[in-house]
């Protein structure tokens, strides 16, 4: 008898692909529970290059995006840009010297995937050296900068919030199977939707969802990118733990026809990124470095909106727990310093370059 619970247990997360539940009890979450204190939030005389990263809840994420809008009033806007599932805000800030001039626009964002808990640490960190470290002032002057560090907050609470859900990658959305809920955000745009390296099986963690944009969250990301699609030079995507630098196509195993401008640039952000501390990042077109996956933001990017420069930033984490979605605190600052070096890159492209 006890035999067969054993059975029936271990067989429906097999039929269900939840490798999400293959959790490991010891787990301790190590982000700040405490919303009064946030490590990006400093004001520039407080800025220290040493500052000790953490991961952050997802009220820690909007309060910061809040509060540094309070505190470089005029030249930072957030937004909102939709609601998940659940009804969590979506949002953002544009960070714009001049608002009223327009101007070349770079446009990064993070978690899309619930579990890659080190993208919007790197985003964070990123608004933070764009606003409080005087070095980097010359890469808000003549770009304006949408930063997004959080697409995917019911996936991302979940995750960490429910520790059997560490490793959740989808939203939260009911599917058609009871039992099996979430849609893969990164296949559900709709640029050859339903192609290669995605699934119609709500139980895998590549379901695409019954259509092209069938998710509230993906909608709302698209339309925002509509919205700004005639000044936007340069998407960056922030993902884990591939350590690479992706371009398109992710739905074939062709390449664009300016693949090599796209190469020389992403080659060029790698050296960049490898000076800090020798971490050495794959550089390639998305299925030849990490295999096929039809329906991804930045297909939807380059190939339906036609934004030339087009980039899948896989920060590193491969060695570490929770399948490398879980580098120890102390790495974060490394791995963010090189995240930075490479956005820097692209950024500098990004206002030097004609549309
Ligand atoms: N690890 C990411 C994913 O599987 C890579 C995204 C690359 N782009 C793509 N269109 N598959 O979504
Ligand atoms: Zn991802």
């Amino acid at each position: 008898m006890y035999l067969l619970a054993v059975a029936i247990v271990s067989v429906v997360p097999a039929l269900c692909q939840e490798e999400t539940y293959n959790y490991q009890q010891e787990f301790q979450p190590t982000y700040h529970q405490n919303d009064a204190y946030n490590p990006f939030f400093k004001e520039t005389s407080q800025y220290k290059e040493e500052e000790k990263l953490q991961y952050s809840s997802f009220e820690q994420i909007n309060h910061y995006l809040l509060d540094v809008e309070r505190l470089y009033n005029g030249t930072v806007k957030s937004f909102e840009i939709g609601h998940s599932v659940e009804g969590r805000p979506i949002r953002g800030i544009r960070i714009s010297k001049n608002p009223g001039v327009r101007k070349p626009a770079l446009l990064l964002d993070a978690g899309i995937h619930a579990r890659e808990w080190v993208g919007p640490v790197v985003a964070q960190y990123a608004i933070q050296q764009l606003l409080a470290n005087a070095s980097n002032a010359n890469l808000t002057d003549g770009l304006d900068w949408y930063i997004l560090p959080m697409l995917n907050p019911d996936g991302y609470v979940f995750s960490m919030e429910h520790p059997p859900a560490r490793l959740w990658r989808k939203n939260k959305a009911q599917t058609f199977v009871n039992y099996c809920s979430g849609v893969d955000l990164n296949r559900n745009f709709d640029y050859v939707w339903g192609g290669p390296g995605s699934s119609d099986d709500p139980c895998s963690t590549n379901y695409r969802g019954p259509y092209p944009f069938s998710e509230p969250e993906a909608v709302a990301f698209g339309r925002f990118v509509l919205s700004i699609a005639q000044d936007l030079r340069m998407y960056l995507t922030l993902h884990s733990a591939a350590q690479a630098i992706l371009y398109p196509w992710g739905y074939t195993n062709l390449v664009p026809p300016d693949w090599q401008d796209l190469d020389a640039l992403a080659k060029k952000a790698e050296a960049a990124m490898s000076l800090v501390n020798g971490t050495r990042y794959h550089v390639g077109p998305t299925t030849k470095v990490v295999g096929l996956g039809a329906g991804g933001s930045d297909d939807w990017a380059k190939g339906a909106v036609g934004i030339k420069y087009v980039y899948t930033l896989e920060l590193p984490g491969l060695f570490y727990p929770e399948k490398g979605f879980h580098p120890p605190t102390e790495t974060l600052p490394i791995i963010a310093r090189e995240a930075f070096e490479g956005i820097k890159v692209f950024a500098e492209h990004a206002r030097n370059r004609r549309p």
